[in-house]
């Protein structure tokens, strides 16, 4: 491999976002709901979940193949047993050009008080957060298990006090149950080194029950902060990001909004997935992946496993978020979508 590899519409392979667990202690409405993950719900059982070893040879070869930027999702991958090891494992791998890799991790920010100092000491370089409201009661009934506000931003100013950043805290809006968190989730972490991003609620997965008017656009987003607190656009800092940035006009920080549903930004998506059970996904939306595991655990050299990987890659045309607007409502109902916690958003 020579990170020269791209796929049938030209995109490189920069991103691989690994799914370290399908457990969360969270349940979010619009990615594990009670009522579908419930006391009888089957997790995966432990055998099923690439090692840590595996992991790291599997990411050993995906960045040969020129990934940058490891981020380790889940579920909740703070639920992974002892995950500051993976991360230790992780850590030393270079790019091609001797480079360390961005190597991150999206948390419900939970577990992220108890644990920062350990993530950074394992050679974590940065986190991404999720927290949909600063009111405590409707950020209580978002994640359905009555978790506390107050706790999440202690982990987030936990993770800046020990070096975890430039931190991201994401919100994903839901029109009619979070919207009017936006202004004071702008206030709150203006003025901080905190990006804070909105993202359209986004249908994936089967279990959410996603609809188009619960989606606010971010245009509306941008237009609300804008009357209150102004803003310029600032350019992307990277090819292929998922997030349009924006900066507080008198210099107070930056923002950013992630909008697949309505500016969908599949042309330059350089992300693959990892699933929790080593299957790769070439987009969050696929309905099926590639067994990795089944190559990792044969009798396969690393040069076989990456020529692989480079087939697959090469073989990648999905681009599901352009498509959904000419699709037809139920085009993809027969092909059941895969859940977000397995795929790692
Ligand atoms: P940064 O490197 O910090 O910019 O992170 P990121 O935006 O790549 O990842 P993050 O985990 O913070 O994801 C932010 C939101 O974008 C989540 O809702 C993800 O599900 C969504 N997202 C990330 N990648 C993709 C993608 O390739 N396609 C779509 N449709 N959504 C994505
Ligand atoms: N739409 C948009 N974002 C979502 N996330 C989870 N489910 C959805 C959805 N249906 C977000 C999480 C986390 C990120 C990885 O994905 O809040 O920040
Ligand atoms: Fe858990 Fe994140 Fe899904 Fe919420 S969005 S249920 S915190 S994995
Ligand atoms: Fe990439 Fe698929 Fe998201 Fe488009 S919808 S940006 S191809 S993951």
């Amino acid at each position: 491999p020579n990170g020269l590899l791209s796929d049938r519409l030209g995109r490189p392979l920069r991103d691989l976002r690994i799914s370290v667990t399908d457990r969360c202690n969270f349940r979010c409405s619009y990615c594990m709901p009670k009522e579908v993950f419930d006391k009888d719900y089957h997790f995966l059982p432990h055998s099923s979940l690439l090692s840590f070893e595996e992991l790291t040879r599997v990411t050993r070869l995906f960045v040969a193949h020129g990934v940058r930027k490891i981020r380790l999702t889940g579920g909740e991958p703070l639920l992974r047993k002892n995950v500051e090891r993976l991360i230790e494992m992780l850590a030393p791998l270079r790019t091609p050009d001797g480079e360390p890799l961005d190597l991150t991790l999206t948390t419900n920010g939970s577990l992220l008080e108890r644990k920062a100092q350990a993530l950074k000491d394992a050679g974590l370089r940065r986190v991404t957060v999720s927290l949909d409201a600063m009111d405590d009661a409707i950020f209580r009934r978002m994640n359905d298990v009555d978790f506390p506000v107050a706790d999440v931003l202690r982990g987030i100013e936990q993770a800046a006090r020990v070096g975890l950043g430039p931190i991201k805290v994401n919100m994903v809006v839901k029109r009619g149950t979070n919207d009017h968190e936006i202004l004071p989730m702008a206030r709150h972490f203006r003025g901080t080194p905190v990006v804070l991003r909105f993202i359209e609620y986004m249908d994936v997965g089967a279990s959410n029950g996603w609809r188009m008017d619960e989606v606010l656009p971010s245009a509306a987003v941008i237009e609300r902060i804008h009357a209150e607190m102004p803003l310029a656009p600032l350019d992307a800092s990277q090819p292929g990001e998922t997030a349009e940035r924006w900066r507080y006009l008198d210099g107070t920080g930056e923002i950013g909004v992630i909008s697949s549903v309505t500016q969908a930004f599949c042309h330059d998506c350089n992300r693959a997935r990892l699933s929790t059970e080593g299957k790769l996904f070439l987009c969050l939306f696929a309905s099926r992946g590639h067994d990795l595991r089944a190559l990792l655990r044969g009798s396969y050299s690393d040069e076989q496993i990456a020529g692989a990987i480079g087939l697959i890659w090469q073989g990648r045309d999905d681009r599901y978020s352009e498509l959904r607007g000419a699709m037809q409502p139920d085009a993809s109902e027969g092909q059941r979508r895969v859940e977000m916690h397995y795929i790692g958003g």
